[in-house]
């Protein structure tokens, strides 16, 4: 036998079977940020390594360890998104969408990092990445977060908590990393070989180790929030106030400082006790510096992105998805002329009831056979189209999830006999 082909580690395959909690979730989220006045945007899924390099951060583990890379047939490196702000402020600047405008934005899309696969973490992923950029004050950032808050409500996820923290301005964050490389440099002893690398890059990160040797150390460590300047501990506190206004409950996580290097002022976190270690389903903050950065004119922005598998995983967990779709009728065919003429007769229904499904049966078989799979595919009704019956002008109509006879209908009545049937059997 030939061997067959294996599939990536880490990217799934998404089936039938659990394709409904996914759409339940896409729909519900669609409709919400709809609501809220966000817009969908759709970029590309490969960019230049260069924009990811700039805006994530080279010490980053993201850009540093987990970049899909690869140089195309005309030379250039590219690389497989990790994430989408990046890609979203790379179009508003190439569609000169900025100058001074406003933009609340929202993007689906599947994310791929090369991280060690385990439950809950992928190499390929997807997000929903909603992003409002061009507002600088702590409303926008509160009512995203609110958003957030909103989206779980209607999802029936309960449980998630959510964590904030601000990072203060790039000034700020900078006497903080001195302070930190400082401090841990005097207990370098004590660091393990992830932080001990991270020492010299990116401090920061040291305070996200999971590493149980590590806590009391991090523990002891300076705070962030002890090192902000006036106007970002003013922006913090009002958003602070603003949710307490809007009945959003959140705890601050001094040490909450996100693996993104883009990020100042407001980071936010909602993780689940649900998911095992890979507990964050959605987080962001704002990246007043991005826009600059990457060549586009000063603008402030804010946002944040959800991992769809971990939410599916609660929602399924949760017993929120609605059930499957089944047809409405199953038409079971039998006879030379019933085989020819089925598919015209389906489709004329079809198109005077765009609504119903209809599910001919293919392939043949006989009538124990179509009435196994008719039973099997949920339809309350069955059509039947024999030779017999065509050759006086009628269909058979017989109901399958109730004890009753099989009755006939006019071929050219059909539509309305399909309507009055399904309607005494209260489906339709
Ligand atoms: P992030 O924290 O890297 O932020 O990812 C956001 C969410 O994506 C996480 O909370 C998690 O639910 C999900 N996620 C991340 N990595 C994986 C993975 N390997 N497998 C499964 N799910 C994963 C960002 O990506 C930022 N761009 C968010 C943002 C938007 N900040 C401002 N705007």
């Amino acid at each position: 036998m030939t061997e067959e082909i294996q599939p990536i580690r880490g990217m799934n395959d998404v089936l039938p079977a659990e394709i409904g909690a996914w759409q339940h979730l896409e729909a519900v989220t669609r409709e919400l940020l709809s609501s809220y006045g966000y817009e969908e945007i759709r970029v590309p899924v490969l960019e230049r390594t260069e924009l990811f390099k700039r805006a994530i951060g080279e010490h980053t583990d993201v850009v540093g360890k987990e970049m899909y890379t690869f140089t195309d047939r005309g030379g250039d490196s590219l690389t497989l998104r990790p994430e989408a702000t990046a890609g979203i402020v790379r179009a508003l600047i190439s569609n000169r969408m900025l100058r001074g405008q406003r933009h609340k934005l929202w993007c689906l899309g599947p994310m791929f990092r090369h991280e060690a696969p385990q439950a809950g973490r992928y190499r390929q992923f997807w997000q929903v990445d909603v992003e409002a950029v061009g507002c600088p004050g702590p409303d926008v950032d509160a009512e995203l977060i609110a958003l957030s808050a909103r989206l779980w409500q209607r999802l029936g996820l309960e449980g998630l908590k959510l964590e904030i923290n601000s990072l203060g301005t790039p000034e700020s964050r900078r006497a903080y990393r001195a302070r930190l490389i400082e401090y841990f440099s005097q207990h370098e002893a004590r660091l393990d070989a992830d932080s001990r690398r991270r020492l010299g890059g990116n401090p920061l990160r040291i305070l996200d180790s999971k590493n149980p040797d590590m806590q009391e150390l991090i523990a002891g460590a300076p705070l962030l929030t002890e090192h902000l300047d006036a106007a970002s501990s003013e922006h913090f506190e009002a958003l602070g106030r603003m949710l307490d206004g809007a009945g959003v409950r959140y705890d601050i996580n001094p040490r909450l400082v996100r693996g993104l290097d883009y990020y100042n002022r407001t980071v936010f976190e909602w993780i689940t006790a649900a998911t095992g270690a890979q507990n964050a389903v959605c987080s962001g903050g704002r990246y007043d510096g991005l826009i600059a950065q990457l060549g586009g004119e000063a603008t402030p922005a804010v946002g944040f992105a959800m991992g769809v598998e971990r939410l599916v995983a609660l929602l399924v967990a949760a017993g929120g998805t609605p059930p499957a779709a089944h047809p409405d009728v199953y038409i079971v065919v039998s006879g030379a002329r019933a085989t020819a003429e089925a598919l015209a007769i389906v489709e004329r229904l079809r198109g005077e009831r765009p609504r119903l499904r209809f599910e001919l049966n293919l392939g043949g078989g006989n009538f124990k056979a179509q009435f196994r799979r008719a039973d099997r595919s949920g339809a309350p009704l069955a059509l039947i189209i024999g030779d017999d019956e065509l050759a006086r002008g009628v269909l058979g109509v017989k109901p399958l999830r109730v004890e009753s006879g099989q009755s006939e209908c006019p071929i050219d009545a059909l539509a309305a006999g399909v309507d009055r049937a399904l309607a005494t059997l209260g489906s339709g």
